[in-house]
Protein backbone atom coordinates (compact mmCIF):
# COMPACT_ATOMS: atom_id res chain seq x y z
CA UNK A 1 0.00 0.00 0.00
CA UNK A 2 3.07 2.63 -0.40
CA UNK A 3 2.38 3.19 -3.88
CA UNK A 4 0.67 6.64 -4.21
CA UNK A 5 -2.73 6.52 -5.87
CA UNK A 6 -2.56 10.26 -7.22
CA UNK A 7 -0.91 11.20 -10.24
CA UNK A 8 2.33 13.81 -9.65
CA UNK A 9 0.02 16.21 -11.70
CA UNK A 10 -2.29 16.87 -9.12
CA UNK A 11 -0.45 17.59 -6.87
CA UNK A 12 -1.41 21.50 -5.03
CA UNK A 13 -4.82 21.78 -7.68
CA UNK A 14 -7.23 19.83 -5.79
CA UNK A 15 -8.92 22.42 -4.40
CA UNK A 16 -11.44 24.42 -6.16
CA UNK A 17 -12.63 27.35 -4.30
CA UNK A 18 -16.12 27.18 -6.58
CA UNK A 19 -17.12 23.59 -5.31
CA UNK A 20 -17.25 25.44 -1.48
CA UNK A 21 -18.78 28.60 -2.73
CA UNK A 22 -21.23 27.14 -4.94
CA UNK A 23 -22.41 24.73 -2.19
CA UNK A 24 -22.53 27.67 0.15
CA UNK A 25 -24.86 29.67 -2.14
CA UNK A 26 -27.19 26.42 -2.64
CA UNK A 27 -27.14 25.68 1.19
CA UNK A 28 -27.52 29.44 2.72
CA UNK A 29 -28.59 32.23 -0.12
CA UNK A 30 -31.78 33.28 -1.14
CA UNK A 31 -30.14 35.91 -3.51
CA UNK A 32 -27.17 33.95 -5.74
CA UNK A 33 -24.94 36.71 -6.82
CA UNK A 34 -22.04 34.70 -6.74
CA UNK A 35 -21.09 32.29 -9.75
CA UNK A 36 -21.39 33.77 -13.18
CA UNK A 37 -24.57 32.76 -14.86
CA UNK A 38 -27.70 34.35 -15.91
CA UNK A 39 -30.50 33.39 -14.40
CA UNK A 40 -32.82 34.37 -17.00
CA UNK A 41 -33.84 32.82 -20.14
CA UNK A 42 -32.06 32.44 -23.24
CA UNK A 43 -33.09 34.02 -26.09
CA UNK A 44 -36.28 32.48 -27.86
CA UNK A 45 -34.19 31.95 -31.15
CA UNK A 46 -31.66 29.46 -29.32
CA UNK A 47 -35.06 27.59 -27.59
CA UNK A 48 -36.71 27.23 -30.79
CA UNK A 49 -33.63 26.00 -32.48
CA UNK A 50 -33.15 23.53 -29.69
CA UNK A 51 -36.69 22.54 -29.71
CA UNK A 52 -36.52 22.02 -33.54
CA UNK A 53 -33.18 20.14 -33.22
CA UNK A 54 -34.70 17.45 -30.93
CA UNK A 55 -38.10 16.95 -31.91
CA UNK A 56 -37.97 17.35 -36.04
CA UNK A 57 -36.53 14.84 -38.46
CA UNK A 58 -32.71 15.66 -38.34
CA UNK A 59 -32.35 11.93 -35.78
CA UNK A 60 -28.90 12.28 -36.81
CA UNK A 61 -28.07 15.07 -34.38
CA UNK A 62 -28.23 12.60 -31.46
CA UNK A 63 -24.96 10.49 -32.83
CA UNK A 64 -21.83 11.43 -32.89
CA UNK A 65 -20.54 14.19 -34.99
CA UNK A 66 -17.22 15.59 -36.61
CA UNK A 67 -14.80 15.27 -33.85
CA UNK A 68 -13.94 19.13 -34.30
CA UNK A 69 -16.80 20.86 -34.63
CA UNK A 70 -20.06 20.24 -35.87
CA UNK A 71 -19.56 21.93 -39.93
CA UNK A 72 -22.35 23.92 -39.48
CA UNK A 73 -21.67 25.45 -36.62
CA UNK A 74 -17.75 25.85 -37.97
CA UNK A 75 -18.41 27.49 -41.32
CA UNK A 76 -20.72 29.56 -39.38
CA UNK A 77 -17.62 30.48 -36.92
CA UNK A 78 -15.53 30.77 -39.89
CA UNK A 79 -17.37 33.56 -41.69
CA UNK A 80 -18.13 35.73 -38.56
CA UNK A 81 -14.45 35.51 -37.03
CA UNK A 82 -12.85 35.46 -40.94
CA UNK A 83 -14.98 39.28 -40.78
CA UNK A 84 -13.97 40.01 -36.99
CA UNK A 85 -10.23 39.67 -37.70
CA UNK A 86 -10.20 40.69 -41.47
CA UNK A 87 -9.12 37.61 -42.80
CA UNK A 88 -10.08 34.01 -44.55
CA UNK A 89 -10.91 31.42 -42.69
CA UNK A 90 -10.84 28.09 -43.21
CA UNK A 91 -13.77 26.43 -40.79
CA UNK A 92 -11.87 22.68 -41.01
CA UNK A 93 -8.80 24.07 -39.65
CA UNK A 94 -8.86 27.56 -38.25
CA UNK A 95 -12.09 26.94 -35.91
CA UNK A 96 -12.73 23.86 -33.50
CA UNK A 97 -15.53 23.74 -31.25
CA UNK A 98 -14.86 23.03 -27.68
CA UNK A 99 -16.72 21.87 -24.40
CA UNK A 100 -17.17 25.33 -22.93
CA UNK A 101 -14.08 27.83 -23.20
CA UNK A 102 -13.29 25.78 -20.16
CA UNK A 103 -11.91 22.59 -22.29
CA UNK A 104 -10.70 25.28 -24.70
CA UNK A 105 -8.24 26.70 -22.40
CA UNK A 106 -7.47 23.15 -21.01
CA UNK A 107 -6.43 21.67 -24.86
CA UNK A 108 -4.18 25.15 -25.37
CA UNK A 109 -1.96 24.58 -22.18
CA UNK A 110 -2.12 20.57 -23.00
CA UNK A 111 -0.91 21.53 -26.50
CA UNK A 112 1.63 24.26 -25.79
CA UNK A 113 2.97 23.67 -22.46
CA UNK A 114 6.42 21.57 -21.39
CA UNK A 115 7.82 21.02 -18.24
CA UNK A 116 9.95 24.25 -17.33
CA UNK A 117 7.69 26.61 -20.01
CA UNK A 118 6.80 29.72 -18.22
CA UNK A 119 3.30 31.26 -18.90
CA UNK A 120 2.71 34.49 -17.46
CA UNK A 121 -0.69 35.13 -16.10
CA UNK A 122 -2.20 38.85 -15.33
CA UNK A 123 -3.62 38.77 -11.89
CA UNK A 124 -6.30 38.81 -10.62
CA UNK A 125 -7.62 36.16 -13.25
CA UNK A 126 -10.15 33.37 -14.00
CA UNK A 127 -9.06 30.68 -11.02
CA UNK A 128 -8.39 27.77 -13.82
CA UNK A 129 -5.72 29.06 -15.58
CA UNK A 130 -3.27 28.60 -12.60
CA UNK A 131 -3.93 24.77 -11.96
CA UNK A 132 -4.18 24.10 -15.91
CA UNK A 133 -0.84 25.28 -16.50
CA UNK A 134 0.65 23.25 -13.80
CA UNK A 135 -0.99 20.54 -14.09
CA UNK A 136 0.96 20.74 -17.92
CA UNK A 137 4.38 20.76 -15.97
CA UNK A 138 4.61 24.63 -16.57
CA UNK A 139 4.88 27.24 -14.37
CA UNK A 140 3.00 30.15 -14.05
CA UNK A 141 4.31 33.95 -13.92
CA UNK A 142 2.27 36.52 -12.34
CA UNK A 143 1.53 39.86 -13.38
CA UNK A 144 -0.88 42.23 -11.55
CA UNK A 145 -3.32 45.20 -12.57
CA UNK A 146 -2.48 48.02 -10.27
CA UNK A 147 -4.88 50.81 -9.28
CA UNK A 148 -3.67 53.55 -10.96
CA UNK A 149 -3.14 56.34 -8.50
CA UNK A 150 -5.17 54.56 -5.66
CA UNK A 151 -8.13 55.40 -7.75
CA UNK A 152 -10.87 52.81 -7.63
CA UNK A 153 -14.01 53.95 -9.28
CA UNK A 154 -14.03 52.24 -12.96
CA UNK A 155 -12.07 48.82 -13.87
CA UNK A 156 -10.18 51.28 -16.27
CA UNK A 157 -8.22 52.45 -13.36
CA UNK A 158 -6.42 49.04 -13.51
CA UNK A 159 -3.66 48.81 -14.90
CA UNK A 160 -0.23 47.03 -16.01
CA UNK A 161 3.54 48.17 -15.19
CA UNK A 162 4.70 47.90 -18.79
CA UNK A 163 8.26 47.78 -17.27
CA UNK A 164 7.05 45.28 -14.76
CA UNK A 165 5.27 43.10 -17.77
CA UNK A 166 8.39 43.57 -19.80
CA UNK A 167 10.91 41.90 -16.70
CA UNK A 168 8.17 39.15 -16.91
CA UNK A 169 9.06 37.61 -20.50
CA UNK A 170 11.57 35.92 -20.56
CA UNK A 171 13.76 32.85 -23.16
CA UNK A 172 11.27 30.29 -21.03
CA UNK A 173 7.90 32.09 -21.51
CA UNK A 174 5.66 30.15 -23.73
CA UNK A 175 2.84 31.89 -23.92
CA UNK A 176 0.46 34.77 -21.76
CA UNK A 177 -3.21 34.39 -20.86
CA UNK A 178 -4.73 37.57 -21.78
CA UNK A 179 -8.68 37.96 -20.76
CA UNK A 180 -10.34 40.98 -22.36
CA UNK A 181 -13.24 41.57 -21.15
CA UNK A 182 -11.37 40.58 -17.80
CA UNK A 183 -13.26 38.25 -14.77
CA UNK A 184 -13.43 39.27 -12.09
CA UNK A 185 -12.14 42.96 -12.76
CA UNK A 186 -14.67 43.88 -15.95
CA UNK A 187 -11.68 45.40 -17.19
CA UNK A 188 -11.44 46.00 -21.19
CA UNK A 189 -8.09 46.80 -22.37
CA UNK A 190 -7.27 49.10 -24.22
CA UNK A 191 -5.71 49.30 -27.74
CA UNK A 192 -2.38 50.87 -26.10
CA UNK A 193 -2.19 47.84 -23.42
CA UNK A 194 -2.85 45.40 -26.40
CA UNK A 195 0.32 46.90 -28.24
CA UNK A 196 2.44 46.62 -25.30
CA UNK A 197 1.67 42.99 -24.86
CA UNK A 198 2.08 41.97 -28.51
CA UNK A 199 5.14 43.69 -28.62
CA UNK A 200 6.80 41.70 -25.91
CA UNK A 201 4.98 38.31 -27.65
CA UNK A 202 6.85 38.93 -30.64
CA UNK A 203 9.75 39.98 -29.15
CA UNK A 204 10.22 36.73 -26.82
CA UNK A 205 8.24 34.47 -29.45
CA UNK A 206 5.77 34.16 -26.99
CA UNK A 207 1.97 32.92 -27.78
CA UNK A 208 -0.95 34.53 -26.55
CA UNK A 209 -4.37 32.41 -25.39
CA UNK A 210 -6.85 34.73 -25.30
CA UNK A 211 -9.97 34.05 -23.41
CA UNK A 212 -12.39 36.30 -24.76
CA UNK A 213 -15.47 34.79 -23.42
CA UNK A 214 -17.15 38.13 -22.36
CA UNK A 215 -16.56 39.99 -26.08
CA UNK A 216 -19.79 40.84 -26.37
CA UNK A 217 -20.40 42.13 -23.64
CA UNK A 218 -18.59 45.63 -23.16
CA UNK A 219 -20.39 48.85 -21.95
CA UNK A 220 -20.77 52.70 -22.61
CA UNK A 221 -19.25 52.75 -26.21
CA UNK A 222 -16.35 50.48 -25.32
CA UNK A 223 -14.62 48.86 -28.17
CA UNK A 224 -13.56 45.02 -27.93
CA UNK A 225 -10.31 44.88 -29.87
CA UNK A 226 -9.26 41.11 -30.69
CA UNK A 227 -5.74 40.95 -29.86
CA UNK A 228 -5.32 38.36 -32.92
CA UNK A 229 -5.52 41.42 -35.16
CA UNK A 230 -2.99 43.37 -34.09
CA UNK A 231 0.41 43.54 -36.02
CA UNK A 232 2.51 40.04 -35.94
CA UNK A 233 -0.83 38.03 -33.53
CA UNK A 234 -2.60 36.18 -35.44
CA UNK A 235 0.15 33.42 -36.05
CA UNK A 236 1.28 33.15 -32.52
CA UNK A 237 -2.70 33.87 -30.66
CA UNK A 238 -5.19 31.21 -30.05
CA UNK A 239 -8.71 33.21 -29.51
CA UNK A 240 -11.75 31.21 -27.05
CA UNK A 241 -14.83 32.42 -27.52
CA UNK A 242 -18.48 30.87 -25.26
CA UNK A 243 -21.53 30.25 -26.45
CA UNK A 244 -22.59 30.10 -22.98
CA UNK A 245 -21.58 33.21 -22.06
CA UNK A 246 -22.73 34.94 -25.34
CA UNK A 247 -26.00 33.53 -25.14
CA UNK A 248 -26.77 32.84 -22.15
CA UNK A 249 -26.40 28.83 -21.69
CA UNK A 250 -23.94 28.23 -19.47
CA UNK A 251 -25.49 24.91 -19.31
CA UNK A 252 -24.61 23.86 -23.26
CA UNK A 253 -20.89 24.39 -22.67
CA UNK A 254 -20.02 24.82 -25.88
CA UNK A 255 -17.48 27.04 -26.93
CA UNK A 256 -14.79 27.43 -29.27
CA UNK A 257 -11.31 28.44 -30.48
CA UNK A 258 -9.71 30.33 -33.50
CA UNK A 259 -6.32 30.44 -34.79
CA UNK A 260 -3.72 29.35 -37.24
CA UNK A 261 -3.85 26.05 -38.14
CA UNK A 262 0.14 25.66 -37.02
CA UNK A 263 -1.55 26.23 -33.23
CA UNK A 264 -5.06 24.85 -33.93
CA UNK A 265 -3.91 21.33 -34.98
CA UNK A 266 -1.92 20.70 -32.01
CA UNK A 267 -5.37 21.32 -30.28
CA UNK A 268 -7.07 19.26 -32.10
CA UNK A 269 -4.66 16.27 -31.25
CA UNK A 270 -5.38 16.80 -27.75
CA UNK A 271 -9.03 17.02 -27.88
CA UNK A 272 -9.44 14.24 -30.16
CA UNK A 273 -7.39 12.09 -27.17
CA UNK A 274 -9.66 13.72 -24.73
CA UNK A 275 -13.28 14.22 -25.11
CA UNK A 276 -13.13 13.16 -29.04
CA UNK A 277 -16.36 16.02 -29.62
CA UNK A 278 -18.98 18.52 -28.40
CA UNK A 279 -22.74 16.76 -27.95
CA UNK A 280 -24.09 17.23 -31.42
CA UNK A 281 -27.27 18.76 -30.62
CA UNK A 282 -25.72 21.66 -28.11
CA UNK A 283 -24.10 22.76 -31.29
CA UNK A 284 -27.11 23.05 -34.16
CA UNK A 285 -27.07 26.22 -35.80
CA UNK A 286 -28.03 28.25 -33.22
CA UNK A 287 -25.80 31.39 -33.31
CA UNK A 288 -27.81 34.55 -35.44
CA UNK A 289 -24.51 35.75 -36.32
CA UNK A 290 -25.65 36.61 -39.81
CA UNK A 291 -27.46 39.93 -38.03
CA UNK A 292 -24.16 40.92 -36.84
CA UNK A 293 -23.65 44.56 -36.77
CA UNK A 294 -27.44 45.39 -37.53
CA UNK A 295 -28.64 47.79 -34.87
CA UNK A 296 -31.23 45.69 -33.45
CA UNK A 297 -29.55 42.74 -33.40
CA UNK A 298 -28.90 40.39 -30.21
CA UNK A 299 -25.05 41.55 -30.27
CA UNK A 300 -25.89 45.19 -29.49
CA UNK A 301 -29.11 44.33 -27.67
CA UNK A 302 -27.57 42.26 -25.18
CA UNK A 303 -25.01 44.61 -24.06
CA UNK A 304 -27.73 47.38 -23.71
CA UNK A 305 -29.80 45.26 -21.14
CA UNK A 306 -26.84 44.08 -19.60
CA UNK A 307 -25.79 47.71 -19.03
CA UNK A 308 -28.83 48.61 -17.12
CA UNK A 309 -28.62 45.56 -15.21
CA UNK A 310 -24.65 46.57 -14.18
CA UNK A 311 -25.98 50.34 -13.29
CA UNK A 312 -28.74 48.79 -11.07
CA UNK A 313 -26.11 47.52 -8.81
CA UNK A 314 -24.15 49.97 -9.25
CA UNK A 315 -26.70 51.83 -7.82
CA UNK A 316 -27.32 49.61 -4.99
CA UNK A 317 -24.00 49.10 -3.69
CA UNK A 318 -23.47 53.09 -4.08
CA UNK A 319 -26.58 53.66 -1.73
CA UNK A 320 -24.94 51.33 1.17
CA UNK A 321 -21.48 52.21 0.85
CA UNK A 322 -20.38 49.58 -0.76
CA UNK A 323 -17.90 51.16 -3.29
CA UNK A 324 -18.43 49.44 -7.11
CA UNK A 325 -15.49 49.06 -9.16
CA UNK A 326 -17.13 50.17 -11.98
CA UNK A 327 -16.84 47.20 -14.91
CA UNK A 328 -16.66 47.97 -19.03
CA UNK A 329 -17.22 44.73 -20.03
CA UNK A 330 -18.76 41.44 -18.90
CA UNK A 331 -21.21 40.89 -16.19
CA UNK A 332 -19.05 41.28 -13.12
CA UNK A 333 -18.63 43.84 -10.27
CA UNK A 334 -15.95 44.08 -8.00
CA UNK A 335 -17.51 46.45 -5.10
CA UNK A 336 -15.27 47.31 -2.17
CA UNK A 337 -16.66 46.33 1.15
CA UNK A 338 -14.01 48.30 3.94
CA UNK A 339 -17.64 49.99 5.59
CA UNK A 340 -18.70 46.71 6.28
CA UNK A 341 -15.63 45.53 7.78
CA UNK A 342 -17.36 46.37 11.50
CA UNK A 343 -20.11 43.52 10.86
CA UNK A 344 -17.22 40.82 10.48
CA UNK A 345 -14.19 41.25 12.78
CA UNK A 346 -10.84 40.05 11.54
CA UNK A 347 -8.92 37.45 12.98
CA UNK A 348 -5.59 38.14 13.29
CA UNK A 349 -2.85 35.79 11.74
CA UNK A 350 -5.98 33.56 9.82
CA UNK A 351 -4.97 31.88 6.96
CA UNK A 352 -8.12 32.53 5.25
CA UNK A 353 -7.96 36.02 3.53
CA UNK A 354 -10.62 38.40 4.86
CA UNK A 355 -12.97 38.99 1.67
CA UNK A 356 -13.52 35.06 1.94
CA UNK A 357 -14.48 35.26 5.32
CA UNK A 358 -16.57 37.93 4.74
CA UNK A 359 -17.85 36.63 1.37
CA UNK A 360 -19.11 33.57 4.04
CA UNK A 361 -20.38 35.19 6.83
CA UNK A 362 -22.38 37.33 4.21
CA UNK A 363 -24.12 34.73 2.45
CA UNK A 364 -25.11 33.00 6.24
CA UNK A 365 -26.00 35.76 8.05
CA UNK A 366 -27.48 37.71 4.89
CA UNK A 367 -28.41 35.49 2.23
CA UNK A 368 -26.96 37.21 -0.63
CA UNK A 369 -23.82 35.24 -2.23
CA UNK A 370 -20.90 36.93 -3.95
CA UNK A 371 -17.49 35.78 -4.69
CA UNK A 372 -13.96 36.73 -2.60
CA UNK A 373 -11.87 38.95 -5.09
CA UNK A 374 -8.78 36.53 -3.28
CA UNK A 375 -10.28 33.71 -5.60
CA UNK A 376 -8.23 35.33 -8.61
CA UNK A 377 -5.47 35.77 -7.02
CA UNK A 378 -1.95 32.79 -6.60
CA UNK A 379 -1.68 31.72 -3.44
CA UNK A 380 1.28 34.05 -1.94
CA UNK A 381 -1.22 37.43 -3.35
CA UNK A 382 -4.22 36.65 -1.63
CA UNK A 383 -3.83 39.37 0.63
CA UNK A 384 -2.62 42.12 -1.74
CA UNK A 385 -6.65 43.10 -2.25
CA UNK A 386 -8.86 41.66 0.09
CA UNK A 387 -11.29 43.98 0.69
CA UNK A 388 -13.20 43.21 -2.28
CA UNK A 389 -15.96 40.81 -3.10
CA UNK A 390 -17.44 40.13 -7.01
CA UNK A 391 -21.04 40.03 -7.63
CA UNK A 392 -22.75 38.92 -10.95
CA UNK A 393 -25.57 40.98 -12.34
CA UNK A 394 -26.51 38.77 -14.89
CA UNK A 395 -29.69 38.25 -13.00
CA UNK A 396 -33.51 39.09 -13.71
CA UNK A 397 -35.20 42.35 -12.61
CA UNK A 398 -36.36 40.79 -9.53
CA UNK A 399 -33.09 39.02 -8.08
CA UNK A 400 -31.35 42.36 -8.64
CA UNK A 401 -34.08 43.90 -6.60
CA UNK A 402 -34.09 41.11 -3.78
CA UNK A 403 -30.09 42.06 -3.37
CA UNK A 404 -31.02 45.52 -3.14
CA UNK A 405 -33.64 45.13 -0.54
CA UNK A 406 -30.70 42.70 1.72
CA UNK A 407 -28.36 45.63 1.37
CA UNK A 408 -30.70 47.99 2.37
CA UNK A 409 -31.86 46.63 5.58
CA UNK A 410 -28.23 45.37 5.68
CA UNK A 411 -27.41 49.21 6.06
CA UNK A 412 -30.35 50.14 7.92
CA UNK A 413 -29.53 48.22 10.81
CA UNK A 414 -25.75 49.20 10.69
CA UNK A 415 -26.85 52.90 11.10
CA UNK A 416 -30.47 52.03 13.84
CA UNK A 417 -28.56 51.93 17.25
C1 LIG B 1 -12.86 34.23 -18.15
C2 LIG B 1 -13.58 32.95 -18.35
N1 LIG B 1 -13.10 32.07 -19.23
C3 LIG B 1 -13.72 30.89 -19.46
C4 LIG B 1 -14.86 30.54 -18.77
C5 LIG B 1 -15.51 29.21 -19.04
O1 LIG B 1 -16.49 29.34 -20.05
P1 LIG B 1 -17.46 28.13 -20.43
O2 LIG B 1 -18.63 28.18 -19.52
O3 LIG B 1 -17.81 28.38 -21.88
O4 LIG B 1 -16.67 26.88 -20.27
C6 LIG B 1 -15.39 31.42 -17.82
C7 LIG B 1 -16.57 31.05 -17.02
O5 LIG B 1 -16.92 31.68 -16.03
C8 LIG B 1 -14.74 32.66 -17.61
O6 LIG B 1 -15.19 33.58 -16.73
Amino acid sequence: MSRPVQARRLEGVDKNIWVEFVKLAATYSTVNLGQGFPDFPPPDFLKEEFTRAFSGEKHMLHQYTRAFGHPPLVKILAQLFGKLLGRDLDPMTNVMVTVGAYQALFCCFQAFVDEGDEVIIIEPFFDCYEPMVKMAGGTPVFIPLRPVNGKLMSSADWKLDPAELASKFSERTKAIVLNSPNNPLGKVFSREELELIADLCVKHDALCISDEVYEWLVYDGKEHIRIASLRGMWDRTVSIGSAGKTFSVTGWKVGWTVGPNRLLQHIRTVHQNSVYHCATAAQVRQLPFERYGKPDSYFVQLPKEMQQKRDQLVQSLVAVGMKPIVPEGTYFLVADISEFKSDVPDVPNSDEPYDSRFAKWMVKNKGLAAIPLSAFYCGPHKNNYNSFIRFCFAKEEATLKAADDILQKWKLEKTTP
